[in-house]
């Protein structure tokens, strides 16, 4: 049996039921593959269908405040993404009549949109046979064709599309997309898979070889980039009972963007409370105000695709009750789960919310 047939009816017999799988519908897939390129299965499958209640179609999606859908992506992290979904969607309703295109070219040319996340939609939306390449498939086919190029270089993952190519369905191309994927998720797995009981192993040059556990190749990792954030929780009670907080909107080119965390300074090394609190960057944050500090976190790591961001929260109280004026945003404490937050904040907010 060939390669193909093979995994096709494999496919048949294992695949996932999942909601995307049981749709055309090129919207419905072109979310639950960017939300696929972010997170696991597992995870994914409530952020899909929280995402398409919020936003049934295209031009839900197209209208909705750029805060809502950030808020609905919240947690997921890579906000960017969330962001291109949303710029794209207002492309298509602006320049494509409101209708997805079918085309892979045209596809690539919306904002987000990448080689693969076009030859998911074309293929598994229209069975146009344009092959995906994803870290499932660079495994799996890495080890059958015994592939040593690194997989994440250019000539790697251009490789490992020639034999995609080669092998696609030209009449079932998204059904063997996903196969591919399926297989590289369930039985090609990254760590000891059961090559004993996998119905490729007779051809799989790297069971063959010995060579299962040292691909795929990756070339040097990128060196990550440590960042040390100190936040400052700032509180203003404006009478008992009724406590403010300022939050800060991400402007800046940087992680976040649009998303919002606290009044903040940023080191590229660790410093003292007593040098921070003595910083001119302080000075500008608290300006004549008096404060007193009443909470000091445990650090936070927190692990992004390129940097590690080592967080530590100050819980800081205003003394007077006349409105300071500090260049953030004043919300009601009880109004903060409303806006988009990365994790990390999240993940304080959860922790320390109850004490505010
Ligand atoms: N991973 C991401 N998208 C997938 C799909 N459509 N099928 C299998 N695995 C996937």
């Amino acid at each position: 049996m060939t390669f193909t047939k093979a995994l096709l009816e494999w496919y048949q017999n294992n695949f996932r039921d999942l909601p995307w799988r049981k749709t055309n519908d090129p919207y419905l897939i072109w979310i639950s593959e960017v939300i696929l390129q972010q997170t696991r299965i597992s995870q994914g499958l409530g952020y899909y269908s929280r995402f398409i209640e919020r936003f049934p179609s295209v031009g839900d999606l197209a209208r909705a405040e750029e805060e809502e859908v950030l808020k609905t992506w919240q947690g997921l992290g890579y906000y960017s993404r969330a962001r291109n979904l949303h710029a794209a969607a207002k492309e298509i309703i602006e320049n494509h009549n409101g209708i997805i295109p079918d085309n892979y070219e045209r596809l690539l040319q919306l904002k987000g949109i990448g080689e693969y996340t076009a030859a998911a939609i074309a293929s598994i939306a229209y069975n146009h046979p344009f092959p995906v390449v994803d870290g499932n498939v660079l495994r799996f086919l890495s080890r059958y064709f015994g592939i040593r190029l690194p997989v994440d270089t250019i000539s790697g993952k251009n490789k490992i599309r020639e034999k995609m190519l080669l092998h696609i369905d030209k009449k079932q191309a998204g059904m063997f997309n996903q196969a591919v994927m399926e297989f590289g998720s369930l039985q090609c797995k990254p760590v000891k898979p059961d090559c004993g009981k996998c119905l490729l192993n007779k051809k799989c040059l790297a069971f063959l070889e010995g060579t299962v556990e040292q691909l795929p190749i990756k070339s040097k990792p990128k060196k990550q980039k440590t960042r040390y954030f100190y936040y400052f929780a700032i509180i203003w009670e404006k009478e008992k009972g009724k406590k403010f907080l300022y939050l800060r909107k991400r402007e800046e080119k940087d992680v976040w963007k649009n998303l919002y965390d606290f009044p903040m300074i940023e080191r590229s090394e660790e410093i003292s409370e007593e040098d921070l609190f003595s910083s001119s960057e302080w000075g500008k944050i608290i300006r004549e105000d008096k404060f007193r500090l009443i909470f000091q976190s445990h650090q936070y790591k927190h692990i992004l695709t390129h940097q590690i961001i080592f967080a530590m929260f100050y819980i800081v109280q205003l003394a007077g009750r006349r409105k300071p004026r500090l260049p953030y945003l004043l919300v009601p404490v009880e109004e903060i789960k409303k806006y988009p937050v990365p994790r990390l904040i999240e993940e304080f907010l959860n922790e320390k919310m109850v004490s505010f």
